[in-house]
């Protein structure tokens, strides 16, 4: 007869970070950024001292043996982490096979998948069928659909938003509107460029008035090609707006022939907890860029275009590398956790992180406001409810402040905490995070 043995409940390990060992950055950290700083661009930003050496999960850990809850996901990127298995076994798996052929000119199995997946998981549902150019980066992306927006329309003029960032080449940097910084000295930019308020609620902006007044005054809407619009704007200080701004836009461009072009390099791949802000918004574009989390940190892009606006003739556009075979394979690996689990991870944990920071700003009045959705989430610093003057040095302060103790955090607009996990992220990272923030905010607030 079978005896019954009592099951002992395993005990399941407290996670071994936050760690600091040393104060970052430590020495070995120390001597790579001496070098760094030798050799480098000096044109990098390089926020605080973090010099990597692993991760896993939302866990980073520097050279030094710390380790660090991450809730930047090095700009909004490694969404599945930083060495998900089924993402290194696809890239291993096809590393082992071929690096390189250029998609350009030959064929492969990755790039035709990718391409299918991606037409398939274009916004809007099965209503129309999409084509897929892949890129490098996400500004090449942005190129390429300034380029395709011309051809497909026969109209040369283009507007984009004030606080966008479409990338550092030169149609995405003249699109791009967040800090003069990025433009100043590099003139003269693409001529028939327009810029428009954004929807920013909290600053009282509203978007589309000004859209308006531009058509009544300005420019005919006949005229102009594409919008350019980051559905939730990322490095311009997270601002997530109303949906009838989109809405509103979409309305605008089916009366006028203009294509919307919606600019998901951070937004897309799941952060929001759909597959595409679109899909949060209920609004379909008629071009969709990615790029980003796609390839879970390996360098690839995408322009998703209706097929009747992917009309650009054979060889009028390519690139060498861009639908490169192993970022090709993390892409599929990527999507295929984001659509299975992921989505709905950055949901649940979204909410739990957006309460627990409207928490923290009923005990502090620095925090002026918290939005976003799934893990896209923005908490605006003010000096004053009342006026809310940005509050930049303290938020620059409390990056820093919460590098020390264990938590990395990046700013983007002039206030503003952008929150970006990796989308793995669990209960234990964000409860940690938050009384990391907490004792932060406490000590800097004192
Ligand atoms: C919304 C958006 N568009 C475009 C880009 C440019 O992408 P990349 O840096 O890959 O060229 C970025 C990068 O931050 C972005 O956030």
């Amino acid at each position: 007869m079978a005896t019954k043995t009592a099951i002992k409940p395993t005990k399941t390990a407290k996670p071994d970070y936050p760690r600091i060992a040393v104060p970052p950055p430590g020495p070995k950290a120390q001597k790579i950024i001496a070098l760094d700083k030798e050799y480098t661009s000096p044109s990098y930003i390089k926020e605080y001292g973090l010099v990597m050496a692993g991760g896993k999960g939302a866990m980073v850990e520097d050279v030094d043996g710390n380790r660090y809850i991450d809730w930047m996901a090095g700009i909004a990127v490694s969404a599945t982490g930083y060495n998900h298995p089924a993402v290194v076994k696809a890239v291993q798996e096809q590393a082992g096979k071929f690096l390189h052929i250029c998609g350009t000119d030959f064929y492969y199995e990755p790039m035709a998948k990718l391409c299918q997946k991606l037409a398939q998981l274009a916004p809007g549902g099965a209503k129309e069928k999409w084509r897929v150019f892949l890129s490098n980066s996400g500004a090449e992306a942005v190129e390429g659909a300034v380029k395709l927006a011309r051809c497909h329309t026969g109209r040369s003029r283009l507007i984009a938003f004030d606080g966008a960032f479409h990338g550092r080449t030169y149609a995405a940097l003249t699109l791009t509107q967040s800090k003069v910084k990025y433009k100043e000295g590099f003139g003269p930019f693409l001529p028939d460029v327009y810029h428009l308020p954004y929807d920013y609620p909290y600053a009282g902006i509203d978007g589309i008035a000004a859209a308006q007044r531009l058509f009544e005054r300005e420019v005919s809407p006949r005229e102009i090609a594409a919008v350019f619009i980051e559905p939730f704007q990322g490095e311009g200080g997270y601002v997530m707006p109303r949906p009838e701004f989109l809405k509103a836009w979409r309305k605008i461009c089916d009366d006028n022939g203009i294509l919307l072009i919606f600019d998901e390099i951070q937004t897309g791949v799941g952060r929001t907890g759909k597959m595409w802000a679109a899909d949060y918004f209920g609004v379909t574009p008629d071009v969709l860029l990615t790029a980003k989390g796609l390839g879970s940190g390996l360098p690839i892009g995408a322009i998703l275009a209706k097929e009747r606006v992917m009309t650009w003739k054979q060889g009028t556009h390519g690139t060498t590398f861009g639908g490169n075979p192993v970022g090709c394979a993390a892409a599929l690996a990527t999507l295929a956790l984001v659509e299975g689990e992921l989505c709905e991870n950055a949901r649940k944990m979204g909410e739990r992180l957006i309460a627990g920071l409207r928490k923290l700003s009923q005990k502090f009045a620095c925090i002026g406001d918290v939005r976003g959705v799934g893990l896209m989430i923005g908490v605006e610093f003010v000096k004053d409810r009342a006026t809310k003057e940005p509050a930049g040095e303290l938020t620059h302060e409390l990056e820093l402040r919460a590098f020390s103790k264990g938590l990395l955090l990046l700013s983007c607009g002039k206030s503003v905490i952008r929150v970006a996990p990796p989308l793995v992220l669990n209960a234990y990272d964000v409860d940690t995070g938050l009384s990391i923030l907490e004792e932060c905010l406490r000590e800097l607030t004192a």
